[in-house]
């Protein structure tokens, strides 16, 4: 395996973490078998994200399409949040990771919602890295959100609507004050987005992993880091004009 540059490391990574009920039926075993498994692979990856010195990571947990999802495993994904944030609380503050979340968390389920704000707190004077779970999460969601607060303010008066740059749009997305995501991972070997960060991804490099998320290792994400460090990220520009910068 090749090595990581950590003077070149995406300082946003993001990752879909898809295909928890495949690794179950690909197992012969249940789909709360699968999502179980897949917390297993959460707790691997922050780990190693934080030990590479990723300053933000963001892991789409629960998109709004997935309350569609029988209700039994709704609720299982719901507990299994509830374990998680209880059993991870210690190596968060041990290693400095601040807890963020984004999304319409007030759908969340009240004991879910309640833990998850607790951590939120608790975690909240940790810097070492910003860890951020989508949670009933939809990015089309989030810009009719923002258009909605933008169109108040012009409604109050308070800005012109001639006046309105990316910036405002910025300022008002759940993750206003984090940067863009650098790299973007899927797993499960499917190359969609599934509705996460559409505003935010606009230059984000993309990373399909033909993986499922419970078996995506340590070595997985390096792999993907490593070939994020591969690329040349031009943003409009010749490489020439990039040489020369
Ligand atoms: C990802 O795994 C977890 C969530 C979306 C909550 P899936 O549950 O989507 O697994 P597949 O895609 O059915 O394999
Ligand atoms: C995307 O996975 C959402 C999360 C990982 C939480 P899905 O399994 O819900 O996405 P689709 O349905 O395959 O697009
Ligand atoms: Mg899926």
């Amino acid at each position: 395996m090749q090595e990581i540059d950590i003077n070149r490391l995406p300082r946003h990574v993001a990752v879909i973490m898809d295909g928890n009920g495949r690794w179950a039926k690909r197992n012969a075993l249940n789909r709360l078998t699968g999502h179980k498994r897949g917390a297993g692979a959460v707790r691997t990856i922050v780990r190693t994200a934080r030990e590479i010195g990723i300053q933000y990571l963001t892991l789409y947990a629960f998109s709004v399409e997935n309350w569609s999802r029988p209700s039994e495993e709704i609720k299982a994904l719901m507990l299994l949040l509830e374990k998680y944030l209880r059993d991870e609380l210690k190596e968060m503050l041990d290693n400095g990771i601040r807890l963020s979340a984004i999304g319409k968390i007030d759908a969340l389920p009240p004991a879910a919602r309640r833990i998850l704000l607790e951590t939120i707190e608790k975690t909240a004077a940790n810097r070492d890295m910003v860890l951020t779970l989508a949670l009933s999460y939809g990015g089309r969601d989030e810009l009719v959100e923002v258009t909605r607060k933008i169109a108040m303010e012009c409604v109050a008066g308070k800005l012109d609507p001639a006046g309105i740059t990316k910036e405002h749009i910025t300022q008002h997305l759940f993750t206003a004050g984090m940067p863009d995501p650098d790299l973007l991972i899927r797993t499960s070997g499917e190359y969609r987005i599934s509705n996460f960060l559409l505003w935010q991804l606009a230059y984000t490099e993309l990373y399909f992993a033909d993986i499922l998320w419970p078996d995506f290792s340590r070595e997985s994400f390096i792999e993907a880091v490593v070939d994020y460090q591969r690329r040349e990220r031009r943003f409009g520009l010749t490489s020439d004009q990039l040489a020369r910068m």
